[in-house]
């Protein structure tokens, strides 16, 4: 009998798992700590939740039995509106994770190169391992702004088929200004312009889509509308590329109660913005008081989080002891974030928490 475990296909299994962070209830569990007690700020999700009638919305659907709508007819239609594109142009994704997927699988054949510039969201490197692509690092400047000269030289030299930039970056918090993304658009490549984090920022290029036919612009519901758990996110995709996604996508992808979510939450767009002002405000505050603390500098953010690098003691360590005390922060191992802490926008009393246990533990 032939040796099934030799099937798997050399480059999946060469690839490295994804190390996901930890479930809630087994950190909970770990630390001894009740849910409602920590303090979770380590994945960029919203504190306030969804939208109060969404809850209300969920609770009252009768279609839970019924298949969603693979068109996603009245999500987009509720959509277009609001971001100012054209139904034709918009696809839904169960988040926007499964829209990098979908254009990869589109776009990237073996050995083809995807660039992206680290430090950055790690979801692109993961993706293009999946489909067999080359994954190319263009590493960011010392403040974290895409080097657009190396980029460009990159692109070029590699003939790459996608460069993928988060506006704001995850996890440095900052814009990629319009005028280079406008450079960047006259490369031969597909530009994927990730704004999940726009919702918090000054920018958002969502309204080149269209007049480029190499422009990309994602977007999600998991931040702003606090709706991370029911995965919906979307593409604004040019329509000579959009026709071959749908072509590939799986017919029921976005679910019925992320439908039923998401309609709620258009519904209410001005509760969610006066919520996310809230949050820029926070952000600020937060950010102006880390910028007091001796031993630590915080890099300005457009997002809902702060990078901070620890100047004084180990950030492997200082995550530990906030742990401790049921406080989650992110923590990164990659060279260029070396040292570095990364905290997502809570609540106000989450951010005195935390510079109360930052003080405690001698960073004041
Ligand atoms: C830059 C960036 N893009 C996309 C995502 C994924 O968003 P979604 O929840 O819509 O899959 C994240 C999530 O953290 C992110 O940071």
């Amino acid at each position: 009998m032939a040796d099934v475990t030799q099937f798997v296909r050399p480059d999946i299994a060469a690839l490295e798992a994804y190390t996901p962070i930890q479930p809630f209830d087994v950190l909970s569990e770990q630390l001894g700590i009740p849910i409602e007690q920590i303090i979770k700020l380590d994945a960029n999700e919203n504190p306030y939740g969804p939208a109060p009638s969404v809850t209300e919305a969920l609770r009252n659907c009768p279609f839970y039995a019924i298949y969603p709508d693979p068109d996603q007819t009245r999500l987009r239609r509720a959509i277009s509106p609001f971001i100012g594109q054209p139904i034709e142009r918009i696809l839904c994704g169960n988040g926007s994770d499964e829209i990098i997927d979908l254009l990869m699988r589109v776009l990237v054949q073996p050995n083809d190169v995807v660039i992206a510039c680290p430090p950055t969201f790690g979801m692109y490197s993961f993706n293009t391992g999946v489909v067999g692509g080359r994954f190319v690092a263009v590493p960011r400047d010392t403040n974290f702004d895409v080097d657009i000269e190396a980029l460009a030289d990159a692109v070029l030299e590699h003939q790459a088929k996608m460069v993928f930039l988060p506006s704001p970056n995850n996890p440095t918090g900052n814009l990629l200004a319009r005028e280079h993304v406008l450079r960047l658009l006259k490369l031969p490549t597909m530009l994927v312009l990730d704004e999940a984090y726009a919702e918090f920022s000054s920018g958002s290029v969502a309204d080149l889509v269209g007049q480029h036919p190499n422009l990309v612009v994602l977007r999600t519901f998991s931040k702003w509308a606090g709706l991370a758990g029911l995965r919906l996110g979307y593409g604004l995709i040019p329509e000579w590329l959009i026709t071959h996604l749908w072509k590939i996508k799986q017919p029921y992808n976005t679910n019925v109660a992320a439908e039923v979510a998401v309609l709620q939450s258009l519904a209410e767009t001005e509760a969610l913005n006066a919520r996310a002002k809230i949050m820029v405000a926070e952000r600020e505050r937060l950010f102006a008081a880390l910028q007091t603390i001796d031993g630590l500098t915080p890099f300005p953010s457009q997002a809902n989080f702060i990078l901070c690098r620890v100047e004084r003691g180990d950030a492997a360590q200082l995550k530990a002891d906030l742990a401790k005390r049921g406080i989650l922060l992110r923590y990164y191992r990659n060279p260029e974030l070396a040292n570095c802490i990364r905290v997502s926008i809570g609540l106000p009393e989450h951010h005195d928490a935390l510079l109360a246990a930052l003080a405690d533990l001698g960073y004041r």
